[in-house]
């Protein structure tokens, strides 16, 4: 080992955080451009789904609780690219790497979003999952990584309550309302355990991240804790899982849950899911169309700066 990668290997191993002025291996660095990029890209698609129901929200507060919540949604990609930028590469780099298909986001935003309840439910599961996977993320060995995820746990967690308060309104509603919500869970509860990624057995990155402690605990296990928490608020809800194999096992002391389907995840990640091209052509219209922006900002900046060179 070089002094380096000894000194690399102490700061891991006294679960010091590396910073971005640290020395770190080129696989350490890529893995972590990959991940965080494609955080932060998965964040920016994800305002579209729920974007889709700002217009048409049942009242004024729920219009505005969703705005916040979609504004909040771009504030954490841009956190998220910032962070992605301390690792020497630039937010124009990765944007462009997701145009052309090169980077991915997360399969979930690939569903449409088909009626009000599925607002309760994105709030309520998509964003639970991203909490199990981010609180997890708090403890990643990469400082600004880490730090990022504390920050935007805080604002997760009102995602997550919004939802559910959304849900349990309509399950408090007329029939029709509390059918609403049951046939949204049913779209979205086993989208949102393929969020996790694959089986450990078939994770291309797992034990790496884990080595280099990015990741701390497996997909299989964060999808495990997921379910677990989950299952209650559903029987809070009145809802049912879409799920005949989901039961409590006691000497487990976790829920057994049925299979996931795989064929469906890998379908999604390759850019075949029902939103995969709507969501990818819309963000690169969104980006073109925002060009004139990123010039004036840039022209104020260079001006600002030659303003300060002459005084
Ligand atoms: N969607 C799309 N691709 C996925 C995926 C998913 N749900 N799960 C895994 N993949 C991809 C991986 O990116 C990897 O492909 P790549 O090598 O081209 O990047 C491949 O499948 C193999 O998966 P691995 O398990 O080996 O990959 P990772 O070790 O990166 O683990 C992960 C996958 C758990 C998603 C991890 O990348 C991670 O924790 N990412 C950060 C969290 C994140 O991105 N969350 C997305 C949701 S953000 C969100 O929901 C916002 C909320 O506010 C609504």
């Amino acid at each position: 080992m070089t002094s380096h990668e000894e000194r690399f290997q102490a700061l891991i191993d006294s679960e010091e955080k590396i910073e971005s002025t640290d020395w770190m291996p080129d696989g350490y660095r890529a893995t972590l451009i990959r991940q965080i990029a494609q955080h932060a890209h998965s964040e920016v698609i994800g305002m579209q789904p729920e974007g889709n129901w700002i217009t048409r929200a049942p009242s004024l507060d729920r219009k505005a609780i969703l705005m916040a919540k979609v504004q909040d949604e771009a504030g954490h990609g841009l956190y998220l690219y910032s962070a992605t930028e301390t690792l020497g590469v630039t937010r124009d780099e990765v944007v462009e790497l997701l145009h052309q298909g090169k980077h991915k986001y997360s399969s979930i935003f690939n569903y449409p979003t088909l009626s009000w309840a599925d607002m309760g439910t994105i709030g309520w599961l998509v964003d639970g999952a991203a909490i199990t996977n981010q609180v997890m993320l708090t403890r990643c060995s990469y400082g600004p990584y880490s730090r990022a995820m504390v920050r935007i746990c805080k604002e997760e967690s009102f995602h997550q309550r919004q939802g559910y308060e959304i849900l349990l309104a309509l399950c408090r509603g007329t029939d029709e309302q509390k059918a609403m919500a049951q046939d949204s869970v049913n779209r979205w509860w086993w989208p949102s355990l393929m969020m996790f990624g694959p089986h450990d057995s078939a994770s291309t990155h797992s034990e790496q991240s884990m080595n280099w402690k990015i990741k701390r605990v497996s997909n299989d296990d964060l999808r495990q804790q997921f379910v677990d928490m989950t299952v209650p608020q559903a029987d809070y809800l009145g809802l049912t899982l879409p799920d005949p194999d989901l039961q409590w096992n006691e000497e487990r002391g976790h829920y057994d849950f049925g299979s996931i389907d795989w064929d469906e995840f890998w379908q999604v990640v390759k850019g075949n899911g029902p939103m995969n091209r709507e969501r990818l052509s819309h963000k690169i219209k969104a980006w073109d169309d925002g060009a004139w922006v990123r010039e004036a900002a840039a022209a104020h900046a260079a001006k600002q700066a030659r303003k300060k060179e002459v005084a």
